[in-house]
């Protein structure tokens, strides 16, 4: 039968826009949707195909692994290749216990068996990254493009502090040949310091500078910068979590650990970033309590992660389950809730901080984003807003990651309505009076934020002045209290 046309439209419309998509991500570091929308953009094509498999032309996006060598860096051929893991997009437990029954299923296992151990860890929200150590010196880095090739980024990665450029292996137990799988990413703290950053420096008539949407796009924006001076600017880190190519192991089985988390441990005795949450489980219960203990820590940690990883820890057993297409039967991804998510932006709100600074504040329809409901989020300044071109009736991408305050991170503007508001300027929206006093409202050279010039005539200057003191008192008189009992207690003794 031959197919619909309308289905025919559809897909050829998905494809194209599952195309813009991936190029803004893959190719820009720039993307414009969640990526949660574009998962979703990316199943309905994948489902329409299921269902009409004459649509599954060879240069359908679904037929291609993403991510391309980028025009500028020389292509590095992977020994072993760098694969992906299968992600398990069901956030709640029965994502965990799945995919236990599946690997006891393979293996072959009945109720009798033991439970299988595994290797948790978490699932950075980064760049994959391989580095080849050579007589432990770091020799070359590689993205990793298609999977078989990526791009020799040697020189970006080297700005990086945190990886070893010799390796540490006292003892000699260093491989000759070492290549360590890991992702680079960005923390919170830098990546918010880093906006801060680029945020001054647009105000201060910097228009090529620009700010940028996660510390995700900013890592791979960093590695993949072709100016080495760039990149070393911009504040990355590491963690390492797997191998590729090795040769030498100086054991006795010539083959290395037997266990993956024993890999780990060896990869942080040779002085590579580990990171220290990793555990070893027993069973789908373990694997279960470790999702669930992962996700109330993940807003104090301090970089982003989008899941955690399951590994089988034996490695012979990895080995006799092997892969599918180009994903590891031993291995998967579980994630969290999206950090990023697209909402309605229904008006924009200018709140008086403590120092009279205005805030223009987006009022949101709300949305669940990174594990709770979000009405607002903010948009930093004027500025800020205008440049993003954020405007009532919008769609827009809301990020709320960490305890930092959710902000709108851009407009999606293929949803911008026919009636959208006009551009956004704080001046004019509040008579170039303050929103709560009506005092004026002044920039002063330089400077990126309107402040409301009442001063504590403000109420809302005032109220947050008296928080921000009754804050430093409570803190004062705790010092005082502890340097009283502590005077007593010497002159006593
Ligand atoms: S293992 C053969 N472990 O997630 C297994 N990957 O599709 C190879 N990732 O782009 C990957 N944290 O960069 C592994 N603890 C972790 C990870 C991790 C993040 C990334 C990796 C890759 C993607 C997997």
């Amino acid at each position: 039968m031959p197919t619909p046309p309308t289905v025919q439209a559809q897909a050829q419309a998905l494809r194209e826009l599952i195309e813009h998509h991936a190029r803004r991500y893959y190719a820009l570091d720039a993307p414009e949707i969640p990526d949660a929308e574009y998962d979703r953009l990316f199943r309905a094509l994948q489902d329409l195909e299921a269902a009409h498999p004459e649509l599954r032309t060879p240069d359908s996006p679904t037929q291609r692994v993403l991510g391309q060598a980028l025009q500028g860096f020389a292509p590095v051929a992977h020994a072993v290749p760098m694969l992906s893991i299968r992600t398990e997009t069901d956030t709640s437990d029965a994502g965990a216990l799945e995919f236990d029954a599946r690997i006891r299923r393979e293996l072959g296992l009945s109720v009798q068996d033991p439970p299988v151990r595994y290797s948790c860890e978490l699932k950075f929200d980064g760049l994959a990254i391989s580095l080849r150590y050579e007589q432990g010196v770091l020799v070359q880095a590689a993205t990793r493009g298609d999977g078989e090739t990526g791009e020799d980024v040697t020189q970006n990665i080297r700005t990086i502090r945190q990886i070893p450029l010799r390796l540490q292996s006292r003892d000699g137990t260093c491989p000759p040949l070492l290549e360590v799988r890991g992702e680079v990413y960005m923390r919170r703290d830098d990546f918010e310091a880093l906006n801060e950053r680029q945020r001054t420096l647009i105000a201060a008539g910097h228009r090529q500078e620009k700010t940028f949407v996660n510390p995700r796009n900013a890592a791979a924006g960093a590695v993949r910068q072709l100016d080495p001076a760039i990149a070393a600017r911009r504040p990355l880190s590491f963690f390492a979590y797997g191998l590729g190519q090795v040769q030498g192991w100086a054991d006795p089985t010539g083959q290395g650990p037997a266990t993956h988390s024993a890999v780990l441990q060896a990869l942080a005795s040779w002085g590579l970033p580990v990171d220290a949450h990793h555990r070893v489980v027993e069973g789908g219960a373990g694997l279960v309590a470790f999702h669930q203990d992962i996700e109330r820590l993940r807003d104090r940690l301090p970089f982003d992660i989008d899941g955690v990883v399951y590994k089988v820890d034996d490695r012979a057993t990895q080995d006799r389950l092997g892969f599918v297409t180009r994903e590891p039967r031993w291995a998967v991804a579980h994630k969290y809730p999206a950090q990023e998510q697209m909402t309605v932006l229904r008006a924009i709100d200018i709140q008086v901080g403590r120092t009279g600074k205005l805030t223009p504040v987006a009022k949101l329809e709300p949305v669940f984003v990174g594990g709770t409901t979000v009405s607002n989020a903010t948009l930093h300044n004027e500025e800020e807003a205008r440049r993003k071109d954020v405007r009532e009736g919008d769609t827009v991408i809301v990020r709320r990651a960490g305890d930092v305050i959710p902000e709108v991170v851009s407009v999606v503007l293929e949803r911008r309505p026919a009636s959208v508001g006009a551009p956004f300027d704080l001046v004019q929206r509040l008579s170039g009076r303050c929103p709560v006093c009506a005092s004026p409202i002044a920039r002063e050279e330089g400077e990126v934020d309107w402040r409301c010039t009442g001063g504590l005539y403000c109420p809302a200057q005032r109220k947050h002045a008296l928080l921000h003191f009754a804050s430093r008192r409570a803190v004062d008189i705790e010092a005082w209290a502890t340097r009283s009992w502590n005077s007593w207690w010497t002159s006593g003794s």
